[in-house]
């Protein structure tokens, strides 16, 4: 399984050196065997050599260049990143990136060979007009993306579960999954207000192949916690 730390806009260089050590330690002493990654804050960045794998949340289409404020390949290179976070509902929705730009984004790292996960998720009143419509939805933010890309890995988030503590029923992401896995068989995680109390019953379900967690991830004891209740279930 796969799970997964968005440390968002949160902890210095030093707390997340220290975090990605702690969980890192974790996993060493208890033989965990998942796919364990941890993105930090792009000002958080350091050489890392363990099991995490450590991810960026955003960067530019670019090599390199004139983009102020935005940082590209060559500053990811620089700290071995291979991993990506693309399409994040804070991206689309606080940021305003267009399904056009994160294609271009997808296209520009995908031919590089990172590793994608992409995330989709509708917003809480299209969740309210109903199953089709909100599929409708989704389905857009498919457009232009590759599904059969190798390293891509999907993950759905309602918008309205992200750092609000709701989350849909189990059935509804159990539902909301198998309609997903039919426009792709990439690892298809669940996120929005995954925590200790709820991540056992939400990684157990069908068709779900790990988790993205955000507030509760900064806890390192909290993640490594999750990670544990992976390991156990050996999806
Ligand atoms: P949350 O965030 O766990 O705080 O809801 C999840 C995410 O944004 O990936």
């Amino acid at each position: 399984m796969i799970i997964a730390a968005n440390l968002k806009t949160n902890l210095t260089r030093e707390k997340t050196t220290k975090y990605i050590k702690e969980v890192e330690n974790f996993l060493s002493k208890n033989s965990i065997s998942q796919e364990v990654f941890v993105f930090p804050a792009i000002s958080s960045l350091n050489l890392h050599a363990g099991k995490i794998v450590v991810g960026a949340q955003n960067a530019y289409p670019a090599i390199n260049g004139a983009f102020t404020g935005e940082i590209g390949y060559e500053q990811l290179e620089e700290f071995g990143i291979k991993t990506i976070l693309i399409g994040h509902s804070e991206r689309r929705h606080i940021i305003g990136e267009t399904q056009e730009e994160l294609v271009e984004k997808f296209n520009f790292y995908k031919n590089l060979g990172f590793k994608i996960i992409y995330c989709v998720g509708e917003p809480l009143n299209v969740r309210e007009a109903g199953f089709e419509k909100m599929m409708e939805y989704i389905s857009k933010q498919y457009e232009g993306i590759d599904c059969n890309y190798e390293n891509l890995v999907i993950a759905y988030e309602p918008v309205w579960a992200i750092g609000t503590g709701l989350t849909p029923t189990v059935d509804d992401i159990v539902a909301i999954h198998k309609e997903l896995k039919k426009k792709s068989s990439a690892p298809l995680l669940y996120g929005g207000s995954v925590k200790v109390t709820n991540a056992k019953e939400v990684l157990a379900l069908d068709g779900v192949d790990g988790v993205l967690v955000g507030s509760a991830a900064l806890y390192a004891e909290h993640f490594c916690t999750m990670c544990e209740y992976a390991q156990a279930l050996g999806k």
